[in-house]
């Protein structure tokens, strides 16, 4: 049941009520025209080893005889790339594994099944789509399925799926694996940046968390179509798993598209609109996006850690100093209010916070 007195991610937004993909489309080879982008084979791509995404040990993080060349590491991704492949997180293949076997079986659900669990009408939680604002707009070729998993009274459990039979159990604890690593990582990050801890324990506090499954169906027109359209995340920091060996994942950098490719069983993480904004710009949400495949279906999870609903967010000003604040300061209940409300298109949200 839904709480009344928590308000919830996506909660009392305007949206069309939309169909999902699997509803929309009867022949994956006739793209209908709202699906077809231009863009999708016009941009830029890096060829393979152009540059590698860092790569952070966790391990090595939380160990006290390495974790000073580690941090730098971490320092640099964060700040250079703004994205970073996680390993050693310790996160049990178990609980990954089982995670993905049941998104997996949820997607295969006849629609009727699906729907069970659909979106209701003005929110974003349950099975469907996001960022759809306009009956013509253009539109991503995938599904999603977005639940609130922390803090806990925020659940509304009856959107989560009850088939597989283990899919809440599963969602359950990937949540609070991933909230672990989140937290530790949030930590670290805060230390990187030179903030007294409870600082950013305040504005994370409880640690809430949203996760946003991804599927992308095969689409024999591939490189017409976009998976997920450019954007930035307005999380804190978010943590990818890419469920099957299929990629997809494009970063922006430097001007071109640069294709991700996750090592066995590493989270890819990404520093989100929120620490951008905290770190005057220090640490970068870059833009990303996604790609379809051909023949195969690719799957994502991404779990979103962000801030408290109340918390007002803009520059620190340990950070600040004495320079210029670059980013308005704004509560983040209305951020992401404004973040939900527009369709997605790379940096034009936070465009419009930058002073
Ligand atoms: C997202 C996202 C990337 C992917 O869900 O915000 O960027 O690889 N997903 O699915
Ligand atoms: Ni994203």
């Amino acid at each position: 049941m839904v709480n009344p007195s928590v308000q919830r991610l996506g909660s009392s937004i305007d949206v069309p009520s939309v169909q999902s993909l699997a509803a929309s489309i009867a022949n994956p080879a006739h793209v209908p025209p709202r699906y077809v982008r231009p863009e999708a084979k016009a941009d830029p791509v890096a060829s393979d080893g152009e540059s590698e995404l860092p790569v952070i040990d966790f391990s090595r993080l939380l160990h006290h005889r390495f974790s000073r060349e580690e941090s730098t590491k971490l320092h640099h991704a964060c700040a250079d790339w703004g994205f970073f492949q996680l390993i050693n997180h310790g996160v049990p293949d178990d609980a990954m594994e089982k995670m993905k076997a049941d998104i997996v079986e949820f997607f295969k659900l006849p629609l009727e099944e699906k729907k069970a669990f659909a979106q209701l009408p003005n929110s974003l939680e349950g099975y469907g789509q996001a960022f759809v604002v306009s009956d013509d707009q253009k539109l991503d070729w995938a599904d999603m399925l977005y639940l609130i998993t922390r803090p806990h009274q925020s659940r509304n459990i009856d959107l989560w799926p009850a088939q597989p039979l283990t899919f809440r159990d599963s969602l359950s604890c990937y949540s609070m694996e991933l909230k672990s690593v989140a937290a530790t990582l949030l930590e670290l990050i805060a230390k990187n940046l030179g903030i007294a801890p409870e600082e950013f324990s305040t504005i994370f506090q409880d640690q809430p968390q949203g996760v946003r499954i991804n599927y992308y169906p095969p689409c024999p027109r591939a490189d017409e179509v976009l998976g997920l359209s450019p954007h930035t995340d307005g999380s804190g920091l978010t943590l990818l798993l890419q469920v099957n060996h299929v990629e997809g994942l494009h970063i922006k950098k430097g001007g071109n598209w640069f294709p991700v490719k996750p090592l066995p069983g590493a989270l890819i993480a990404n520093i989100g609109d929120i620490i951008e904004i905290l770190s005057n710009g220090v640490y970068k949400s870059v833009e990303h996006r996604t790609i379809i495949n051909a023949k195969e279906e690719r799957l994502s999870i991404a779990a979103f850690h962000g801030p408290r609903e109340d918390s007002m967010i803009g520059p620190l000003a340990e950070i600040v100093k004495g320079c210029e604040s670059k980013y308005v300061s704004i509560n983040y209940g209305e951020f992401i209010k404004a973040y939900f409300s527009v369709k997605l298109d790379g940096r034009r949200l936070m465009d419009s916070l930058k002073l």
